[in-house]
């Protein structure tokens, strides 16, 4: 048995059949390609499946695909815009956010929802921001500055 679900992806609207069971993150990445969002631990420990459900990061692997209809979700492919990098996008290029990469695209889309709801954030804000994120590499220190030289570009821009 399927389900009918209609769901915006990155301002695109994508009507799929899915099974009642599949995770929004398999619907992502199987269903969609958008392969960007990672599936780490399906524990809901990890964070590396972050993606933004109605504006709001949530661990994909927590959420049906079914509970997505009618909803819009945002991933890592919809950062960069007209072929421009976010800000974010830049700053883990600028600052060395990353070394696998298998948290970044999570870190990138919870730092975007940061940076629009508090565009100046305190080191401590932006440690609890990410703290339901795992990075097994770079000991968060470079994200931080990541996300801190975003936040200096958009106030000064
Ligand atoms: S895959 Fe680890 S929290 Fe979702
Ligand atoms: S860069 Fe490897 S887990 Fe974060």
């Amino acid at each position: 048995m399927t389900t009918r679900i209609t769901v915006t992806v990155n301002g695109e609207e994508h009507t799929a059949e899915v099974e009642p069971r599949t995770l929004l993150v398999h619907f992502l990445r199987d269903q969609l390609g958008l392969t960007g969002t990672h599936w780490g631990c399906d524990t809901s420990n990890c964070g590396v499946c972050t993606v933004t459900l109605d504006g709001t990061p949530v661990k994909s692997c927590t959420v049906l695909a079914v509970m997505a209809h009618n909803h819009s979700v945002g991933t890592v492919e919809g950062l960069e815009r007209d072929g421009k990098l976010d800000p974010v996008q830049q700053g883990f290029v600028e600052c060395h956010g990353l070394q696998c990469g298998f948290c970044t695209p999570g870190m990138m889309l919870t730092a975007r929802w940061l940076l629009d709801n508090n565009p100046d954030p305190s080191e401590t804000e932006i440690r609890e921001a990410i703290s339901g994120q795992s990075c097994r590499c770079t000991g968060y220190e470079n994200i931080v500055r990541s996300v801190q030289w975003a936040a200096r570009q958009e106030v000064t821009r």
